[in-house]
C-alpha cells in the first residue's frame, strides 16, 4: 500500500527533515508512527498525501509512484488517502452532515446517494444523531468523529492520521484508537502518528519510530503475525 525507498526531504542545508527512509506498509496493515516533535512524521505523511514532494527517493502509494504524478493527477491521488488531522479541521459554516457530505459533492455524486452514504458513515462513527449540528456545537471527540466520517465516506484504501488524539483527553483518545481498529478490521489501511504511549505500549500493533529523519533501530516492533501478509503484498 505504501512503499518509500531511500527518502529524502530536505528543507534548507541545515533541515534534513527525512534522510534516507526506506519502508513498506502492506494493504490491511495497522501502523503506529511515532518519535519526537521534529522527528519528520508530518513531513512523511505530507509525501505519502502528495502535498509535498521528496527531494529525492520514491514514494509509491496503492501502486502509483507518487514521482511520476503529474498535478493535474494529484486530486486522483488524494482520493485514495483519506487524512485527519489533530486539529479536525472542519469547516465551520458547515452542519456534521455537510461537512462529511463535502468530498462526494466534490466529485459530482449524485444527492440522493450522497445522503445515504454521509448516513451511513455517521451511523459509523455513533454521531447521526448530531447530523444537524454545528462544529462548535460539538465536543472535541465528535468534532474529531466527524473529520473522521469525512475522510472515509470516500471509501479510500488508506487512512492517515496525523497525532488525531493530540488534542483529546484519555478517554476520548481510547474511543478514536477503537474506531481506527473498527475501520481497520473493515479493510482500511490505518497509518497513525501518535505520542500516546498508552496505545504503542499496548496491543500487539507495529511501531515505526522515527528520530531526526531516520528510522530509529531497535524500536521498530513488527506485528508477527503480518509479515507473511506484507512479503506477500509488496
Ligand atoms: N515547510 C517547512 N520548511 C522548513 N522546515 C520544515 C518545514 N516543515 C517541517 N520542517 C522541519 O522539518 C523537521 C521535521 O518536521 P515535522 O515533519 O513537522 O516533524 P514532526 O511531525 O515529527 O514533529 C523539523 O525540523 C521542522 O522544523
Ligand atoms: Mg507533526
Amino acid at each position: 500500500m505504501i512503499e518509500l525507498s531511500h527518502v529524502y526531504k530536505i528543507y534548507s542545508q541545515s533541515v534534513h527533515a527525512l534522510s534516507n527512509l526506506t519502508m513498506k506498509i502492506a494493504r490491511g496493515e495497522f501502523v503506529y508512527l511515532t518519535g519526537p516533535s521534529g522527528a519528520g512524521k508530518t513531513t512523511l505523511f505530507r509525501l505519502i498525501t502528495c502535498y509535498d514532494r521528496p527531494s529525492s527517493g520514491t514514494v509509491v502509494v496503492a501502486g502509483q509512484n507518487l514521482s511520476t504524478v503529474t498535478p493535474d493527477q494529484v486530486p486522483f491521488v488524494r482520493r485514495k488517502v483519506g487524512v485527519v488531522f489533530q486539529d479536525f479541521k472542519l469547516l465551520k459554516n458547515r452542519t456534521s452532515f455537510e461537512n462529511v457530505a463535502l468530498p462526494l459533492e466534490v466529485l459530482g455524486m449524485k444527492r440522493a446517494e450522497i445522503t445515504a452514504r454521509v448516513n451511513d458513515m455517521l451511523d459509523q462513527v455513533g454521531l447521526r444523531y448530531k447530523s444537524g449540528y454545528w462544529p462548535n456545537q460539538l465536543s472535541g471527540g465528535e468534532q474529531q468523529r466527524v473529520a473522521i466520517a469525512r475522510a472515509l465516506v470516500s471509501k479510500p484504501g488508506l487512512l492517515i492520521a496525523d497525532e488525531p488524539t493530540g488534542n483529546l483527553d484519555q478517554n476520548l483518545s481510547n474511543e478514536i484508537m477503537e474506531l481506527f481498529a473498527r475501520i481497520n478490521a473493515q479493510g482500511t489501511t490505518v497509518f497513525v502518528a501518535t505520542h500516546n504511549q498508552s496505545f504503542i505500549s499496548k496491543g500487539n500493533r507495529r511501531v515505526i519510530r522515527l528520530e531526526k529523519g531516520h528510522i530509529a533501530d531497535g524500536f521498530n516492533r513488527p506485528a508477527p503475525q503480518l509479515q507473511e501478509v506484507a512479503a506477500r503484498e509488496l
